[in-house]
């Protein structure tokens, strides 16, 4: 089973915050399908993002699919927010959630995507015994906390067993890769399995702007498909 064709997810957290309605209007009229969302608490990760209220500032200047990652501890008791803030997909690091099938299986009765993110040192099994209740699974291509950090070339390989595991387990979940991913390697991960590609640098950080940056990637992956 297959997710379809292959998605492009700017990541805002590369964009400059103090225009960030532009931002947002910029990348669906780039024809990015996706906008993908950086939750970051100081806690789990080094840094600190925006929340709940930004998301729902901006919720109203975009249709793309809003795609949230809660780099946050605790992440279950925090996910109504951002159902409420109006994100569409909403994925959690299993490194801090013991209780994923709950909070998964709750993710989807709100009718929002259920996504799991795994840092580069967590290893496949974390989703094996809840692959029924994913959506989406965010392979850390770098360690979170930062934008424009290098790709992780080793996780290529992580990305194809994951593809192995989820085809052998008839899940139509997406493969979304998050770290480091610019048209030099987005083919090469779209190749690996991957179906949604989290890009900050390359876009936000495109000489020619968001829209050169939106294309350069959109024909990396064109090649390949
Ligand atoms: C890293 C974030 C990424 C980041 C990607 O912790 O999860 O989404 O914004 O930025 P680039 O594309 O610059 O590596
Ligand atoms: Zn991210």
């Amino acid at each position: 089973m297959t997710a379809g064709p292959v998605k492009l997810a700017p990541s805002l957290l590369a964009a400059d915050f103090a225009a960030l309605g532009d931002a947002v209007r910029a990348v669906e009229q780039a024809g990015a399908e996706w906008l993908h969302l950086d939750v970051m608490d100081g806690h789990f990760v080094p840094n600190l993002t925006f929340g709940p209220p930004i998301i729902a500032a901006v919720r109203p200047l975009s249709g793309c699919v809003f795609d949230a990652h809660l780099m946050v501890e605790r992440p279950e008791d925090l996910v109504p927010d951002y159902v409420r803030a109006g994100v569409n997909a909403l994925t959690i690091h299993a490194e801090v959630c013991p209780h994923l099938h709950r909070t998964l299986r709750w993710l989807r009765e709100q009718g929002v995507r259920a996504g799991v993110a795994l840092n580069p040192a967590t290893s496949l099994s974390a989703i094996e015994e809840v692959i029924p209740e994913l959506d989406l699974v965010l392979i850390m291509t770098v360690n979170p906390g930062f934008g424009g950090q290098a790709f992780i070339h080793g996780m290529l390989d992580k990305i194809r067993r994951c593809r192995n595991l989820l085809d052998r387990a008839g899940s139509g979940a997406e493969i979304s890769v998050d770290g480091g991913i610019g048209p030099h390697n987005a083919a090469a991960v779209v190749r690996a399995g991957a179906t949604v590609l989290v890009a900050g640098s390359a876009v936000f950080g495109s000489p020619g702007g968001v829209a050169a940056g939106i294309r350069a990637l959109r024909t990396a992956v064109v090649a390949v498909q």
